[in-house]
């Protein structure tokens, strides 16, 4: 079976979260069940130089905007797996990531440059661009993939099934209405049973109106989404179509996210965890933090924004110093929020460090050094980090919401004596909840002892790697093919 996968990021060439992480590791693990995977791509300049033997496939010519447009083909580094890239100079090879300039504001003609990678998604699956390769199966990543399924049902035709995976409901790619002549999608279209929302033209919502089926990447958010609390407006095209929506959780990269392996101060495993001390003192050392501390290390390695709950985490710090515990940040995003890490660090320099940018190999270090990863989302579709945490056993305080909630298992007398407590839970998205959890996991540190040792290696023994993520989205590709085009909005 041929499945195309359509995104904008991809890890290791290009990486502002964990779309990249998932975009990068799932197509892998559908190839080493047997499937043949390609991903089509922006040409950004990073992807560009990182594919391996690239050649040309064909001229597209001038569209979107770009006077010239070409088709590539190559190989991703690592996997080896075959990658196309829509190369146009004028609309990707620019500084910045792929979604904003260097000075962080949104590129003004996103929606032609996200445009173009669904159209040629859909161009490519009807045999135009490529002869030699078609897929049976086109599955489309985020709002930047989103027109992929509208413009695979504009194709005469064309009988292609999709699958349209929501990684973020709240990026939903919303543009001026009128840009639908940018994109030669028929005004036909911009209606509330197409791609129209709130008087805008909804990247997101063309994916979760034209696709077959529809993802996401936790059962726990697929429920969420179908509600107006979590749907970010679009609760009721989830209610709609909840027969062909399903959540398949994320996995992880263990050759990449591996305590044994990673570039830290000492490697470690489950049998044998004396390396995570010395990685620990390690980071406060780097960080120059006080290694006199009877709390815990608790890190942070986010996006620093509300859906993170990181105003919430500022608010607790107060809760968290009392308990005499450390917090290290890794992270950029908001400014206000930047600067609040900012000083609390500057008027706590022993106990809180921060880091502002963006490092993976930092990353590793936070995983490997820290006791405990906070992550106090007010709404996280998946959520990776806890996940790394785990392998790296370190344990994750969340969230009662999302993947997280998936994905963590309470350390509560209950889950204790049962033998299957793995982290910390709380649930009201507030600054007295998140406090209370802080306490709480500081005190069960300073007990622990065998207790806490035997939550660190439950969690470093779970198996979240792709195997049955990708199994399942096999599953879904099956049914697909074999089922006969349903009827599709007009
Ligand atoms: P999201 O995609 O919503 O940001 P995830 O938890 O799914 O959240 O994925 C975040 C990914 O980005 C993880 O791989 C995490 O390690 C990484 N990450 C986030 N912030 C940073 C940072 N400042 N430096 C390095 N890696 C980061
Ligand atoms: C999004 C979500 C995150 C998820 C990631 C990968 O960025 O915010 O929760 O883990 O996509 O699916």
């Amino acid at each position: 079976m041929r499945i195309l996968h359509v995104a904008s990021e991809i890890f290791p060439l290009v990486k502002t979260g964990g779309l990249a992480d998932v975009v990068g590791s799932l197509p892998p693990a559908l190839a080493r069940r047997g499937l043949d995977v390609r991903v089509l791509l922006p040409g950004l300049p990073e992807v560009l130089d990182g594919v391996v033997d690239a050649r040309l496939v064909t001229r597209i010519g001038p569209i979107f905007g770009a006077a010239s447009v070409t088709l590539c083909a190559g190989r991703l580094p690592d996997s080896g797996l075959p990658a196309y890239l829509i190369d146009a100079p004028f609309l990707f090879r620019r500084k910045g990531n792929p979604y904003t300039g260097p000075d962080g504001h949104d590129w003004d003609d996103n929606h032609r440059r996200f445009g173009l990678l669904g159209w040629t998604a859909a161009h490519l699956a009807a045999g135009e661009l490529d002869p030699d390769w078609t897929p049976d199966v086109v599955h489309a990543h985020d709002w930047h993939a989103g027109l992929t399924p509208a413009y695979v049902v504009q194709s005469p035709g064309l009988d292609m099934p999709t699958v349209f995976t929501v990684h973020n409901l709240a990026f939903r790619g919303i543009f001026p209405m009128d840009y639908h002549a940018d994109l030669d999608l028929p005004m036909r279209r911009m209606t509330p049973r197409g791609m129209e929302f709130h008087g805008k033209l909804s990247f997101m919502k063309a994916g979760l109106v034209y696709s077959n089926k529809i993802t996401t990447v936790s059962p726990n958010y697929a429920r969420e989404i179908c509600t107006p609390e979590f749907g970010c407006g679009l609760d009721g095209v989830m209610r709609d179509r909840a027969g062909d929506l399903s959540g398949i959780l994320n996995g992880v990269d263990y050759a990449v996210w591996n305590p044994a392996e990673a570039r830290i101060a000492k490697t470690y495993s489950v049998d044998d965890l004396a390396g995570k001390k010395i990685c620990k003192r390690a980071l406060q050392l780097e960080f120059g933090l006080s290694s006199e501390a009877r709390g815990p290390l608790f890190a942070v390695v986010s996006r620093l924004t509300s859906q993170k709950g990181m105003d919430i985490l500022l608010a607790a710090l107060p809760e968290l110093l009392q308990e005499d515990a450390q917090l290290i940040v890794l992270g950029t995003g908001d400014g206000d929020l930047e600067a609040g890490f900012r000083y609390a660090a500057s008027v706590n320099p022993e106990r809180v460090a921060v880091c502002i940018g963006y490092d993976e190999s930092m990353s590793h270090r936070f995983m490997a050094g820290a006791d405990i990863l906070l992550v106090p989302s007010r709404f996280e579709p998946c959520g990776l980090t806890q996940l790394y945490a785990l392998r790296y056993g370190t344990l994750p305080l969340v969230r009662r919401v999302g993947g997280l909630a998936d994905t963590v298992i309470d350390v509560n007398e209950e889950n204790l004596a049962a033998g299957r407590a793995t982290g910390f839970v709380f649930g009201e998205a507030a600054r007295h909840a998140l406090g209370a959890r802080i306490r709480d996991a500081c005190g069960f540190y300073r007990n622990g002892g065998e207790a806490w040792t035997q939550v660190q290696e439950r969690g470093m023994r779970q198996d979240f790697s792709w195997d049955d993520s990708a199994a399942n989205y096999e599953r879904l590709y099956l049914g697909l093919r074999e089922q006969k085009t349903e009827e599709r909005p007009e």
